[in-house]
């Protein structure tokens, strides 16, 4: 792109197409072919992709796979996910394999409370504002009452709101801290709707008090916005079993608990460790959360802030050895929708909850927390016995062969000959070539 342009959203699809191949690629005709094979053949479901954002061209793969044999609670799940990394699912399989024979998965929900905040700038007297405050709460409250008639009629609505001083941090800042039961709904349109009119009522309130001067009546709104930040909608889920019986092909199974809690501990005791540990939890979360139309965003955001809520980057997951009983577990936030935004509107992410079957909430967060802790129990177990990149690679000979044009023959071949060779780039390679000549 040479020089800016005007007006591009309002384009058709197939300028917008013709404008970016033609000034932006290196090849135009091919770039054009090349989004139009990944063009949806059914025009409807290519519309309605079309118009989940703005200006779109084509429609960029996932790979969507299926983890089965998850015993959660005492029931068999199937968990779909939607990732490009090649080891991921694989992992996932082999962890639920591995504790469907120990006792499976218990998982509990701690807490759903999610947040917003009215972020507001009072330069006057605290004192007053917190007698103001505690005289228009029902006010607030009341003015929603059109936003949050169904919501409450279901058994959520919003379930508190706290005045916050923070002119400590910044001179005449304070807050509305909100807090919501949002039920089946992940709630960000309904959070949003009601704080941007609590701070309408809260301006209009403080207009009208005759206890503030006029200073104190032009309070200021600075944003009305949800947090993605939810320490209090938790979800916790474990696996244990007897030490005893975590056989393992090349080491006891003392010594195996033993390298577990050691590799949780250091991934307490050590940022850089931690980020890496909680990535390959992450790798589970984010597949299931994508799978399932949620915000991974947003997911990422709030657990990453919990993984640092005692003043350091830490471990989300937790291990013990106590009375001859290894115990394995997690804790992270998960604030999820099972119904609105994605979720009755992406073919793919019907079909994921349909899979779950048709999960609350509730549930989903359950699931959910399932796939980061097999993803790291799993990644924990290779990384404690064999080293990673033994699977890791295996997993990856298929991109190797695929980059290297392998033909469906040699493919088929060449990982019959990996099986218990180390793959490695210039290996593959050279066996190519090999076979080949
Ligand atoms: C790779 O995607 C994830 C791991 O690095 C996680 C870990 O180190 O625990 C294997």
């Amino acid at each position: 792109m040479k020089a800016p342009v005007e007006g591009f959203s309002r384009l058709a699809k197939n300028e917008k197409i013709e404008w970016i191949a033609n000034n932006c690629t290196k090849d135009p005709e091919q770039t054009k072919q090349l989004l139009k094979r990944y063009w949806n053949q059914d025009a409807k479901v290519q519309k309605l992709h079309d118009e989940f954002i703005e200006n779109t061209l084509s429609n960029y793969y996932l790979p969507f796979a299926i983890a089965p044999n998850f015993l959660i609670n005492g029931e068999f799940f199937a968990i779909p996910m939607a990732i490009e990394e090649s080891s991921v699912v694989a992992a996932a399989s082999k962890a639920a394999k591995f504790w469907l024979s120990r006792g499976g998965f218990k998982t509990q929900v701690l807490g759903t409370e999610k947040v917003g905040q009215v972020h507001f700038i009072f330069r006057g007297d605290s004192e007053k504002l917190e007698r103001f405050f505690e005289e228009i709460k029902e006010d607030l409250i009341k003015s929603t009452a059109d936003i949050t008639e169904s919501m409450e009629r279901r058994g959520g609505g919003i379930t508190a709101i706290e005045l916050r001083n923070k002119t400590e941090n910044i001179s005449g800042y304070h807050q509305l801290h909100c807090t919501f039961e949002t039920l089946d709904a992940m709630g960000a349109n309904f959070i949003n709707s009601c704080l941007e009119q609590f701070a309408k009522t809260l301006r209009e309130k403080a207009k009208a008090y005759p206890h503030f001067s006029d200073e104190e009546k032009d309070l200021e709104i600075v944003m009305s916005i949800l947090s993605n930040y939810v320490p209090n909608c938790i979800v916790k889920g474990e696996v244990s079993c007897p030490v005893e019986e975590l056989n393992e092909d090349d080491l006891s199974p003392e010594l195996f608990a033993k390298k577990m809690v050691q590799a949780v501990q250091i991934a307490k005791a050590d940022p850089f460790r931690a980020v890496t540990h909680n990535k390959g939890i992450m790798n589970g979360v984010d597949a299931v959360i994508l799978a399932t139309g949620n915000d991974f965003r947003a997911i990422e955001a709030g657990i990453h802030a919990y993984a640092a809520k005692d003043g350091s980057y830490s471990s989300l997951t937790h291990a013990s050895i106590e009375d001859g009983v290894f115990t394995f577990w997690i804790e992270i936030p998960l604030a999820l929708g099972t119904v609105g935004g994605l979720t009755s509107l992406h073919p793919l992410v019907k079909l994921a909850l349909e899979i779950l079957r048709n999960p609350t909430a509730k549930e989903l967060m359950q699931i959910v927390a399932v796939a980061g802790l097999a993803q790291n129990f799993a990644a924990l177990r290779s990384l404690t016995t064999t080293g990673i990149q033994k699977g890791h690679m295996k997993m990856h000979l298929m991109n190797l062969l695929n980059q290297m044009g392998a033909t469906e023959d040699e493919k088929t071949t060449l990982v019959n000959y990996f099986k218990d060779r180390t793959v490695t780039n210039a290996s593959v390679k050279e066996a190519l070539e090999n076979h080949r000549s």
